[in-house]
C-alpha cells in the first residue's frame, strides 16, 4: 500500500525505495571559530562572514515508519523531555520533515524520536542539527532520493544555520551564514563547553548588535546606509585558515573572534566572567559561541580540558559544562 500522493501541478511521485521500518541518524552541534557581521539587510538578515566547525555532541534523530492510520502527520517526542525544547510546529525538526514532504510530494507521515546532546538555545545550533538530521532519516526512509546539494537547499529555508550540519567538519559560511565552502584542516581540537542558566535569543544578540553599532535595517527597496554604504563583513584571515591547516591550536587561539560577542556579554554581563574564568584556570582562548549564552573554551588537550571544565562546573556562574573534540562529519545514517 502506498501513501504517496500525485502532486496537482503534475509532478509524478517519487517511488517508495526506502523498506527501512526505522532510520537513526547522528548530526554534529557546532562552534563559530570566527564570526564577522555586516549591517542588516531589508530582510533584517545580516550578512556574515562566519567558520563553523562541528563538534561532537551529536543529535540523534529515529525517523519511524508509521501506520496507515497515522499517515500524513509529523509527530516529535524527546527521549528526555525538556520543557525548553518544544515537540510542535515550534520545533525545526518538525518543520524539516514537513519541508521534505511538501517538496518531494510525500504524505507519508512520520514519528521522530529526538535525543538531544547539544545545549538548547545555546548558539550551538542544536534545533539546525535535529533539522539537518530529520532531512536525512526522512530522506532515506521515505526513499525521496534527494541529493546533498537538494537537501542543503531545504536546510537554509529552515534556518541559516541548518545546512552546515549536514556538510559538518569546517567551513566558511558566507551570505546568511549558509552559503558553505569546505575548509581545510588537520587534527583535532580540544573545547569545553560551558553552559549557561539561561538561553539567549538569537534575534534579540543581533538587535543589540545593531544598537551598539548604530546600525538601522533599511527600508524595503534601498539599497543601505543613508550615510555610505552598509558595513560588509570581514574575510576570513589568513592566520586562522593556515592554524587549521596545520592543526595548531595555540596559532588558532588568537584568531578566535566573534562580532557577536560585545553584544551577548552587554545583554549577559556574567558571561565575561566566565570567558576570564575559563582562560585563567588553563583555556587557549575563550569566546561566546555564536550567538551565545554558552562559552567555547579552546584548550590545548585532554587533561587541561578536564581541568578547565572542573574549575567551571564549580562556578555558580555555569549551571553545567561539556567537552568534545572537533571536527567531525557531518550529518549520517547510524542505523
Ligand atoms: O535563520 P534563523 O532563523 O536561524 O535566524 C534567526 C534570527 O537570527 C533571524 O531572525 C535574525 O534575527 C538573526 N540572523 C541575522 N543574520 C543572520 C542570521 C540570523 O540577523 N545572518
Amino acid at each position: 500500500m502506498s501513501f504517496l500522493r500525485v502532486l496537482p501541478g503534475g509532478d509524478q511521485p517519487r517511488p517508495r525505495s526506502g523498506s527501512a521500518t526505522s532510520v537513526r541518524v547522528e548530526a554534529p552541534g557546532k562552534v563559530n571559530l570566527f564570526l564577522s557581521a555586516g549591517a542588516p539587510s531589508a530582510d533584517g538578515y545580516h550578512p556574515l562572514t562566519t567558520v563553523f566547525q562541528a563538534v561532537r555532541l551529536v543529535e540523534t534523530v529515529t525517523a519511524r515508519r508509521q501506520s496507515a492510520d497515522d499517515h500524513g502527520r509529523v509527530t516529535l517526542s524527546l527521549v528526555d523531555p525538556d520543557p525548553a525544547v518544544p515537540t510542535d510546529e515550534r520545533n525545526l525538526a518538525v518543520r524539516a520533515a514537513q519541508a521534505l514532504a511538501q517538496a518531494t510530494g510525500v504524505s507519508e507521515g512520520v514519528d521522530l524520536l529526538l535525543r538531544k546532546r547539544v545545549p538548547a538555545a545555546g548558539g550551538m545550533a542544536g534545533g539546525s542539527a535535529d533539522a539537518a538530521a530529520t532531512l536525512v532519516a526522512c530522506n532515506q526512509l521515505w526513499g525521496t532520493g534527494l541529493n546533498l546539494p537538494e537537501l542543503t537547499g531545504i536546510a537554509r529555508q529552515l534556518g541559516a544555520d541548518c545546512a552546515f550540519p549536514l556538510l559538518g567538519s569546517t567551513a566558511v559560511g558566507q551570505g546568511r551564514g549558509d552559503e558553505l565552502s569546505p575548509l581545510m584542516t588537520r587534527g583535532t581540537f580540544h573545547w569545553v563547553f560551558a553552559l549557561a542558566h539561561e538561553g539567549l535569543s538569537t534575534p534579540a544578540v543581533f538587535t543589540h548588535l545593531d544598537q551598539l553599532r548604530g546600525w538601522s535595517r533599511p527600508a524595503h527597496g534601498a539599497t543601505g546606509a543613508d550615510d555610505g554604504a552598509p558595513a560588509l563583513p570581514a574575510q576570513v584571515p589568513g592566520a586562522l585558515s593556515a592554524a587549521l591547516r596545520a592543526g595548531d591550536a595555540v596559532a588558532l587561539a588568537p584568531c578566535l573572534h566573534n562580532d557577536l560577542q560585545e553584544a551577548a556579554i552587554d545583554l549577559r554581563p556574567e558571561l565575561g566572567q566566565v570567558v576570564d574564568l575559563a582562560e585563567r584556570s588553563g583555556a587557549l582562548r575563550a569566546i561566546v559561541s555564536g550567538s551565545g549564552p554558552t562559552i567555547a573554551a579552546l584548550v590545548p588537550d585532554v587533561v587541561t580540558g578536564a581541568r578547565v571544565a572542573r574549575v567551571l562546573a564549580a562556578s555558580e556562574l555555569v549551571s553545567a559544562t561539556v567537552r568534545a573534540d572537533a571536527p567531525v562529519a557531518g550529518a549520517r545514517v547510524v542505523g
